[in-house]
């Protein structure tokens, strides 16, 4: 627990704001979750083409975005056995903890925002994917603010379907994109200064040594009373059924202990801190004030 001095571990439990498990599920959940955690994973794939989606290509934006656009309605256009499993796959609790992650990102970056109380923003996206949270942020607030934002991924398809989505938001005049790994684009940047870096599902592939090493990184290209927005997926009940089942590889579960260690590490170690948890408390995001 001592590392935690100083940073303030929160669980938004906001049930207007995120998708909750009602009484009954999670008392369905008691006994489905065991179940789902030993479902062999070619049964998944198989299940819905959503499903071999999201296991073909786990770790990248593409099956992120299969999460993140659920409009919570039962689809039978490609037959019930398709429309029942992804519906079904939607409301497992790391589905729901996914979008109630991005929604939780925008909020702490409109909170950022505000409280920078200043016009001019420059934003900074690491591993940006289809940089969803901060293009919508940007959209809903693109009057009030003079915006510049910096998108950064290493994959060329991931740029693309960002720039897609900054033209659906009218806002592809405030983004430039660039296709780099995080420290080889951070080394570049080094005279550079951000209002506000967000490097979302990113972290949780990242050894503890490199996380310290990227984390100071990113402190030298924040400006003085910058933010720097983060989040690591915790160890939880689903865990097989997604590493094993789904078969997202690579994921580092973090608690709030282990990230505020690495923190303490870093050149963030005095920085003014909250770790929040989405209410499934799966998906842990950091806000540093420099
Ligand atoms: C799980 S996605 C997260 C996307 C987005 N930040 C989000 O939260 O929706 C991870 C992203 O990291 C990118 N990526 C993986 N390794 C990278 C690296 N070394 N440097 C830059 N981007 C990387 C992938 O291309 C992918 O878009």
């Amino acid at each position: 627990m001592h590392d935690l001095e100083n940073i303030k571990i929160i669980i938004d439990s906001d049930r207007k704001l995120y998708e909750i498990h009602s009484f009954i599920r999670k008392t369905i959940d008691i006994f489905l979750v065991p179940i789902l955690n030993r479902l062999p994973r070619g049964l998944f794939r198989k299940s819905s083409k959503k499903a071999e989606t999201v296991n073909k290509h786990a770790t990248t934006h593409r099956a992120l975005e299969v999460i993140y656009s659920f409009n919570n309605q039962v689809n039978f256009e490609k037959g019930i056995f398709d429309g029942f499993f992804t519906y079904f796959w939607q409301k497992t609790s790391h589905a729901k903890a996914l979008r109630n992650r991005l929604k939780l990102v925008k909020r702490e970056l409109l909170k950022a925002i505000h409280s920078l109380n200043k016009k001019e923003i420059k934003i900074l996206n690491l591993a940006c994917g289809s940089n969803r949270a901060v293009i919508e942020v940007v959209g809903m607030h693109k009057n009030d603010f003079d915006f510049k934002v910096f998108g950064m991924d290493k994959n060329e398809s991931a740029i693309e379907d960002a720039k897609a989505l900054t033209t659906a938001f009218d806002v592809d005049h405030l983004f430039s994109w660039h296709q780099n790994t995080v420290s080889g684009f951070l080394k570049e940047a080094e005279q550079a200064q951000f209002d506000i870096v967000e490097m979302v599902g990113f972290l949780d592939y990242v050894p503890d040594e490199k996380a310290v090493f990227l984390f100071d990184q990113i402190y030298s290209v924040l400006a003085d009373g910058g933010f720097f927005i983060t989040g690591n997926i915790k160890d939880n009940k689903e865990r097989r059924f997604v590493t094993e089942v789904v078969g997202w590889p690579h994921l580092i579960f973090r608690s709030e202990n282990d990230l505020a260690r690495i923190l303490k590490q870093s050149k963030f170690k005095d920085a003014a801190t909250h770790i929040v948890y989405e209410p499934h408390n799966i998906h842990g995001v950091v806000v540093c004030k420099k």
